[in-house]
């Protein structure tokens, strides 16, 4: 799908070749004399355009010369969530005729907050998972007009919003897809894919690599799969030379039985899903190849199958971690932290300016937090602060979480240093608390993003999360870090994008 932004008024909107034009109208009273604005007027004063976002109204060939199907859409308060919505249901009503081509004008100027939030709405609208489906009509969207009154003062906003989706739909793309078309050596080549885009580079470890290193943990996981382990390192250089990075990790489960602490058979299809940071991680790259802004990203993801058979780990199994600590495994199901402790261990290498994990690691943060946000956990407070932030400017939200030493008591273990379970109680603190003991040399943040990764039941598949989030704290980053050299154009004064300088972290 092209996305492209134009200077448009209503006026010229109308003779925009389009399939379908989705007119979207600011709170109040419709002004303007152009027949478009008379007309979205009448409807309203008619009540049939509610002054709510997302209340929407489906014309066919209203106006001469305009585009088939018209549909007229509110935004409410104009505010991003409500931008979204908006979108989100006018392509939906647009998208009954099939169109190719979509035009989305806006009847008042945006901020770059509500541009970005449109686009991204416009994408998700339009997204279909096909790879491994025979019937499922492709999406007819081929291109997407996003009509502003001033385009070169939102253009850097939008570029930023387009590489977000792209990125989003990479990360959803590799979420959807069943475990035996995303084992690890596939998802590695994919990973290798991303090394083909401008300042990144990718490697590949395998089994023999990990045992040298020492990375006990995670071989100790991968080994009751026959699918061979693989520990991606993604690298995009886009800062000055020995800039110390920010380390994204990805939990790259491709498939997670529970191992011998087997899973319930209900909704074990979902554990398929269980490489969704790690997806994420990759969809961010995709973004960053992009966008190219102006610092260092190192990606890492260890990716393994936590399967179930005759060298599978047992319960009461110790296991030697990179960083030396052993560990009782006393539930196999918590495999998440296990490969994500070795990944923690050898970010040391990179000496980061912070480390963010990003894990469908708990069931206990569904129960906690739901669908809604990820639950994070930091003891650094700039850290945490900036990723609230970026959680609310994407509109890909996340709650603090906390990470009181108490919580890490019923880690105690008889035979090891540790063990990889407590108690039902807190569950997604207990594993924040655990993932900690090999974050201490740098500022670390962990994104438990088991709820907010994908949908179930009717809806059923990824959403791409926390990919918005992600970039927004890294361009934020960029920006506050190198300013005019980040690669984000510059914008001009008085039309901020909505960010603001940002702190140490
Ligand atoms: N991948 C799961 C977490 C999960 C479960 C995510 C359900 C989304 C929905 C993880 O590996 C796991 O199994 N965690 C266990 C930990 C427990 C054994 C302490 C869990 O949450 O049940
Ligand atoms: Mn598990
Ligand atoms: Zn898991």
């Amino acid at each position: 799908m092209d996305f492209q932004l134009k200077t448009l008024t209503l006026s010229r909107a109308v003779a925009e070749k389009a399939d379908a034009l989705i007119v979207l109208f600011a709170d109040g009273a419709i002004a303007g004399q152009d027949p478009l604005a008379r007309l979205a007027s009448e409807a309203r004063k008619a009540g049939d355009l509610p002054d709510k976002a997302g209340k929407t109204l489906a014309l066919y060939k209203p106006l001469a010369g305009a585009s088939r199907s018209v549909v007229l859409a509110s935004l409410g308060d104009g505010k991003p969530a409500s931008v979204r919505s908006a979108v989100l249901a006018a392509v939906g009503a647009a998208k009954a005729g099939k169109p190719k081509r979509l035009a989305i004008v806006f009847a008042q100027a945006p901020d770059a907050a509500g541009l970005r939030a449109a686009v991204l709405a416009a994408s998700e609208a339009c997204y279909v998972y096909l790879t491994t489906t025979s019937k499922a009509e492709p999406n007819s969207v081929r291109d997407v007009l996003v009509g502003v009154a001033d385009a070169p003062a939102l253009k850097a906003a939008f570029d930023e919003a387009v590489a977000t989706a792209t990125g989003i739909e990479f990360a959803k793309e590799w979420g959807n897809r069943p475990a035996n078309h995303c084992t690890p050596t596939v998802l590695a080549d994919a990973a290798r894919g991303l090394g083909k885009l401008p300042k990144i580079k990718c490697e590949v470890l395998d089994h023999k690599d990990i045992v040298k290193l020492g990375m006990g943990a995670f071989a100790g996981v991968a080994q009751g799969a026959s699918e061979p382990l693989r520990f991606i390192v993604l690298n995009y250089n886009g800062g000055p030379k020995g800039e110390a990075p920010v380390v994204l990790v990805g939990k790259g489960i491709t498939f997670d039985t529970g191992g011998v602490s087997l899973k319930p058979a209900a909704e074990m299809d979902e554990m398929k899903f269980d490489m969704c940071g790690a997806a994420s991680v990759l969809g961010v790259f995709r973004a960053l190849g992009e966008l190219q802004p102006a610092l260092n990203v190192v990606g890492l993801i260890p990716a393994c199958e936590n399967m179930n058979d005759g060298k599978a780990i047992k319960p009461g199994d110790v296991l030697k971690s990179m960083s030396g600590q052993t560990i009782e495994v006393l539930n196999t199901d918590a495999e998440g932290r296990l490969i994500l402790s070795d990944a923690l261990t050898y970010a040391k290498r990179f000496s980061p300016a912070a480390v963010i994990d990003i894990a469908t690691l708990t069931g206990a943060c569904v129960i906690a937090l739901g669908g809604v946000r990820s639950g994070l956990f930091s003891a650094d407070d700039a850290l945490a602060s900036a990723l609230e932030k970026a959680g609310e400017a994407s509109l890909d939200r996340c709650w603090r979480m906390p990470l009181d030493d108490e919580y890490s008591e019923g880690l105690k273990s008889n035979f090891a240093d540790m063990a990889n379970v407590a108690g039902r109680a807190g569950g997604a603190v207990t594993a924040a608390k655990f993932l900690q003991k090999f974050a201490l040399d740098y500022p670390w943040a962990h994104l438990d993003i088991a709820g907010t990764a994908w949908k179930s039941g009717a809806a059923k598949g990824s959403t791409g999360r926390p990919v918005g989030l992600l970039l927004s704290y890294l361009l934020e980053r960029a920006a506050g870090t190198a300013g005019a050299a980040s690669g984000r154009a510059k914008q001009p004064a008085g039309k901020k994008t909505g960010r603001k300088a940002r702190s140490a972290a």
